[in-house]
């Protein structure tokens, strides 16, 4: 009586390669690690002062003195970048949005005080108008609500000189501006900051996961959408020519954003740049994770891992997420 396995005399058995965690780990081909991991970190005036936020479970507004101490945790576990995003106080919005390049303002200070701590992390600051403008635009706006392209990147050059002088290693303009990235690499090449990187938000899209962050910094819209300066996430040929726009433009890094919707963009964008790619895992999705591990639907630190490891598997070299802490334990 031949056994069951000479009648089938399978010669390709893929269950072999998956026997023991120790071959598993042979055959793996994609591995997350901290340096993949970008944390943003939400800014707020004050001294030893936390503000939870209520959509991100896990995630708070930190005054820059614990925000500091919060980077230097992260740094020593492996992590070698934040992305700064400060919550501005509403006397302080205005319809010009002068207060992104004020010298004293809160951002700038954090940059400083953050370059002074840790000089060898990686610092990277938004370049976008949101947080400061009235109306919670990316961009100046006319009395008829039309967001101002050419007018918006004057500002927007002004803002990452800015944050240049004040030590940041990149600048991420996240407008979705035309042209933004040319005249920042002009205004940082003409003003001596030849050796400050532009990571660009190539390809951000008009989602409906950014709900989240827009809490955590008060940038709820106050007329209109985004959607005649962010891309129609019907579109993936598009976010080919933003980003290869980009490149031509001089951008360091390219974006996607956000991530784990998007993996069949940062999957073609990757057969079609050399240059390296960032994925951001975005607020909607860290928060739908967080509400359904608090009902105990899912293991969140498990779907993170999975996600992460799927922005990673499609193509992405770095990876902007508020997920770090339970990234990092499961790395453990
Ligand atoms: C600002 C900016 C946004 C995000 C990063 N930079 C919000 C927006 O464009 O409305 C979103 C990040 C997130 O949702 O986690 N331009």
């Amino acid at each position: 009586m031949a056994t069951l396995a000479e009648q089938f005399r399978l010669p390709i058995r893929m269950r072999r390669n998956r026997r023991t965690e120790a071959i598993r780990s042979l055959v793996r081909e994609t591995e997350l690690k901290p340096s993949d991991l970008i944390a943003p970190l939400f800014l707020i005036e004050g001294k030893r002062k936390k503000m939870p936020i209520a959509s991100m479970p896990g995630t708070a507004r930190l005054s820059v003195d614990l925000a500091l101490e919060e980077a230097a945790r992260l740094h020593n576990q492996g992590i070698q970048a934040v992305a700064l995003f400060p919550y501005i106080d509403r006397s302080l919005k205005t319809q010009g949005a002068e207060e992104a390049w004020n010298d004293g303002g809160l951002i700038l200070r954090a940059i400083r005080e953050f370059k002074q701590a840790i000089p060898s992390l990686c610092l990277i600051a938004d370049v976008a108008l949101d947080p400061y403008t009235s109306h919670g635009h990316d961009g100046l706006a006319d009395g008829s609500g039309k967001i101002l392209n050419d007018e918006t990147i004057e500002c927007l050059v002004k803002m990452a000189v800015a944050q240049a002088e004040s030590g940041v290693d990149l600048v991420a303009p996240s407008d979705m501006m035309d042209g933004r990235v040319k005249r920042i690499r002009e205004g940082l090449d003409s003003s001596g900051f030849q050796d400050v990187g532009i990571l660009s938000y190539s390809a951000k899209y008009a989602s409906s996961l950014y709900a989240p962050f827009r809490d955590a910094v008060d940038s709820r819209l106050a007329f209109g959408d985004k959607k005649t300066y962010q891309m129609d996430p019907a579109n993936a040929r598009e976010a080919l020519l933003e980003a290869a726009l980009d490149e031509e433009e001089g951008a360091d890094i390219l974006m996607v954003k956000p991530a784990s919707l998007y993996l069949d963009v940062i999957a073609r964008l990757r057969q079609t740049t050399q240059r390296p790619i960032a994925a951001y895992h975005v607020s909607g999705e860290y928060a739908m994770v967080m509400a359904a591990h608090q009902m105990g639907w899912l293991d969140a630190r498990k779907v993170f891992y999975e996600t992460l490891l799927s922005i990673k598997r499609a193509g992405a070299d770095m990876i902007f997420t508020y997920a770090v802490d339970p990234i990092l334990d499961a790395l453990m």
